[in-house]
């Protein structure tokens, strides 16, 4: 039997394990091993929708330890071109509270032990093409994507933040109070744990990716009680993943066909010759 093939990724974050209700769940094994789950397929207004729970099922995998690359590689396998990726996210200015949806265009790295490329330049054994590639970053999401996830979120009434940057600590342990302070002071919007390297892998295939960032908390900065809990994350998460869920299947729909996707994601590659063969 054929393996059954989608275009569209959603990457569940922490709170929101499952996404559509008639599944068909698919193991995916990857050169770089083994996604964070199996994908669940299905469709939604005639378009093929893989989802990913990004930490597991269970929640057993944490921002550090999730194999960034099996993940992506895994949805690019089934056919996936465009990615939506909904993270929880702590807010670092008292305007971005609790249940706010924000649509980052920036992204800054703060993670300091994963592997963020599929391109790492191993040699070759049979003297083939090195496998070194530079792609460009400068603008880390899709810009259509973006486009279409804050109408999504219009469409629904929710008020989206259009723009911002992302910083991505490594994690698993929530900002110091300086550390919150100073991200703030950098004029940074929000801080997540799991925004990178999944965009940066993302278009290192060419795919077209949107971080949408819920934000659960104001991170510890902006907050003048006992600081972020894990406990405070879940909560508002599951508060907002109803409307979470029906914005991401209003983007879905709306999301252009993956032929003929005129965005920059689309080219990152040219001008290289990977030493890897894309799947
Ligand atoms: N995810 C949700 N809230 C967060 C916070 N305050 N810092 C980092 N990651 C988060």
């Amino acid at each position: 039997m054929n393996q059954p093939q989608a275009d569209i990724g959603v990457i569940g974050g922490s709170g929101f394990y499952s996404f559509l209700d008639d599944v068909t769940e698919v193991a995916v094994d990857t050169p770089y091993g083994a996604p964070s789950d199996s994908l669940f397929l299905g469709e939604i207004a005639g378009r093929r929708v893989a989802f990913l729970p990004r930490h597991g099922r269970e929640h057993a995998i944490p921002p550090h330890r999730i194999n960034y690359r099996a993940n992506l590689w895994a949805l690019r396998s089934l056919g996936v071109r465009q990615v939506l990726g909904p993270c929880a996210v702590g807010g670092l200015r008292p305007e971005f509270g609790p249940g706010t949806l924000l649509v980052p265009d920036q992204l800054v790295d703060r993670t300091k032990s994963r592997t963020q490329t599929f391109f790492d330049g191993e040699p070759l054994a049979d003297g083939g093409t090195p496998n070194v590639v530079h792609v460009s970053f400068a603008d880390p999401y899709c810009p259509t994507g973006r486009e279409v996830a804050l109408a999504a979120a219009r469409g629904r009434a929710w008020e989206p933040v259009d723009g911002g940057t992302m910083v991505v600590i490594e994690g698993p342990r929530f900002s110091t109070r300086a550390e919150s302070r100073w991200h703030a002071a950098q004029g940074w919007s929000v801080v997540g744990m799991t925004g990178h390297p999944e965009a940066m892998l993302a278009r290192e295939l060419e795919l077209c990716y949107t971080s949408m960032a819920l934000v659960t908390d104001l991170d510890a900065g902006a907050e003048t009680g006992e600081g972020v809990s894990h406990k405070e994350v879940l909560e508002v998460f599951s508060a907002n993943v109803g409307r979470l869920r029906e914005v991401l299947f209003d983007a879905v729909a709306k999301l252009p066909e993956t032929v003929g996707r005129d965005c920059l994601c689309v080219a990152a590659l040219d001008g290289w010759e990977p030493g890897i063969a894309l799947p």
